[in-house]
């Protein structure tokens, strides 16, 4: 419960930074600790991202987010394959504490904006990991009508509308890739998402409305068929 709140604290930040006459609110979502005075923590300056120099700068990242950033382990993401774009915010709104996590902050707290956008490239050109398939068959066929057709009469929309039908998102828009996601991880991240309060603007409310109409046994569905999707 606690976690949810604090997600909706930095799901917030995107308008105190870029829709200005939307800032009070964001401010006062934010309870004044961690909000941004002056500039802009979140736009980085560096020269072109070097992918190969992103693949050294994140080898003590391996250690938790797994060998080719590809994870096995069930609390931690995967990275490979994932948009330049996410990974770039994410690791940004770390570092400026916005993001909640003591240790992804402390991490990003040491990354500059170059070695920010090296990783991110080089995370880019990796493999997506192999699918996770250990939840139930039936689990994963009912995931899936709900993430490619969606559900009209209970107003459910398709995932693959935002995150494509190979559910691996859209850099450009900002999009996640999602395929990679261990079960665990993927249904913490929809409980957050779905419990995160409105902030009655369309860009971050996309989840959260997207996920309203899905019950607990819906959520698990989908969290079983993203994880299973590719090779
Ligand atoms: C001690 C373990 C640990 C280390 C080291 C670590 N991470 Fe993480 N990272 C995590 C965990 C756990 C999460 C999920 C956090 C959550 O659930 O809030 C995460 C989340 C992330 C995310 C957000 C992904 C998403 O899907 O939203 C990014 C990006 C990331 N880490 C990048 C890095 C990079 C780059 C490095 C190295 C410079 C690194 N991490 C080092 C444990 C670690
Ligand atoms: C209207 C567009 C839209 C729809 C529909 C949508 N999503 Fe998303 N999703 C996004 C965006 C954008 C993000 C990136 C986070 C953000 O900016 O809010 C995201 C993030 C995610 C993440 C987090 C990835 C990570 O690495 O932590 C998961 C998981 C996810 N979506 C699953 C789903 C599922 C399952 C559905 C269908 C039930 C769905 N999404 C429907 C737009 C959408």
């Amino acid at each position: 419960m606690q976690r949810t709140v604090r997600l909706s604290v930095w799901l917030a930040v995107p308008f105190a930074l870029f829709v200005p006459t939307l800032s009070a609110l964001a401010q006062s979502a934010l309870g004044g600790g961690g909000a941004p005075s002056g500039g802009n923590p979140l736009a980085l300056s560096y020269r072109t991202p070097d992918p190969a120099r992103g693949q050294q700068v994140s080898q003590s990242c391996q250690g938790c987010h797994g060998p080719g950033l590809v994870s096995r382990d069930p609390e931690v993401p995967s990275l490979a394959g994932q948009h330049f774009s996410y990974v770039q915010f994410q690791l940004a709104v770390y570092r400026a504490k916005l993001r909640p996590g003591p240790v992804m902050q402390q991490v990003a707290g040491k990354l500059s904006d170059q070695d920010i956008a090296d990783i991110a490239a080089y995370a880019e050109t990796l493999q997506p990991g192999p699918a996770w398939k250990t939840e139930s068959a039936a689990l994963r066929v009912r995931g899936a009508a709900l993430f490619h057709v969606g559900d009209g009469p209970r107003n459910i929309i398709a995932c693959a509308i935002c995150h494509g039908d190979d559910g691996r998102g859209n850099n450009r828009l900002g999009v996640a890739s999602i395929t990679n996601l261990a079960p665990e991880y993927a249904l913490e991240v929809l409980h957050e998402f779905k419990n995160t309060p409105e902030f009655g603007v369309p860009h971050p409310n996309a989840m959260r409305i997207a996920l309203q109409p899905l019950t607990e046994d819906d959520l698990k569905a989908v969290a079983a068929y993203i994880s299973s999707m590719g090779q």
